[in-house]
């Protein structure tokens, strides 16, 4: 499974993008707010940083206008998928810029049925939104698990499934187990994977004997 950060903080992009687990980034505009900083700067930032695609949601609401706003966001850099939303006018605006050769991401499904619309609009990946559907007392899980037999039942569907509304480590563990394609992860719950208590113990164990052997390896 890949994984996308799903934020518009550069610093926090800059710093996982140094482990290489980062394979994309993705915003929308509630993210690129509270980062406070110009919509195409940042965009252009995190496209140099990282080499995987990088969403940029439209905010328009026709077609017309989103494919417009699509094809000037895609013209910051190669690596930017466009983020358009699960509407009738969002599937329009999809299939014309994948036409066009432009990725698209088509975000806020909350249902199979969505997904599979989007999939046949085009749609490079597909934004399951598991949070939120968590919020209303769904299992968002289940959406993902409904989302791969429907995308494996056919071989003409190549759309990615990419988790979103990820708020625990437990929702990336069964997003992974349900196989989809990508997890976009917000930087605090990417920086919690790692935890374990007894790789720290461990390590301290290590250390402590280490240290009592009075070597040093440089
Ligand atoms: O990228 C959009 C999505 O991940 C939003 O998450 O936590 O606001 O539902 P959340």
């Amino acid at each position: 499974m890949k994984f996308f950060v799903d934020t518009a903080d550069t610093d926090e992009i800059r710093d996982l993008a140094a482990t290489g687990v980062v394979d994309g980034v993705t915003t929308n505009p509630s993210l690129v707010a509270k980062s406070g900083r110009d919509f195409t700067e940042v965009v252009k930032e995190i496209c140099a940083m990282v080499d995987g695609p990088v969403s940029a949601e439209v905010t328009a609401t026709d077609a017309d206008a989103m494919v417009e706003e699509g094809r000037k966001l895609a013209k910051i850099a190669d690596n930017v998928a466009i983020k358009v939303p699960l509407t009738w006018d969002g599937l329009k605006a999809c299939k014309a810029l994948s036409q066009g050769g432009t990725m698209v991401n088509v975000t806020l499904c909350f249902s199979a049925n969505q997904a599979l619309l989007a999939a046949k609009a085009g749609a490079t990946f597909i934004s399951p939104f598991i949070g939120r559907l968590d919020d209303i007392g769904e299992d968002g899980m289940d959406l993902i698990r409904d989302i791969r037999i429907v995308y494996d039942n056919y071989d003409a569907l190549s759309t990615q499934i990419l988790a979103a509304s990820i708020r625990n480590d437990d929702h990336v563990r069964q997003s992974a187990l349900a196989g989809a394609d990508v997890a976009t992860v917000p930087p605090q719950v990417l920086r919690g994977l790692i935890q374990h208590d007894l790789t720290d113990k461990g390590l301290a164990a290590f250390l402590a004997d280490w240290e009592k052997t009075g070597q040093s390896i440089l």
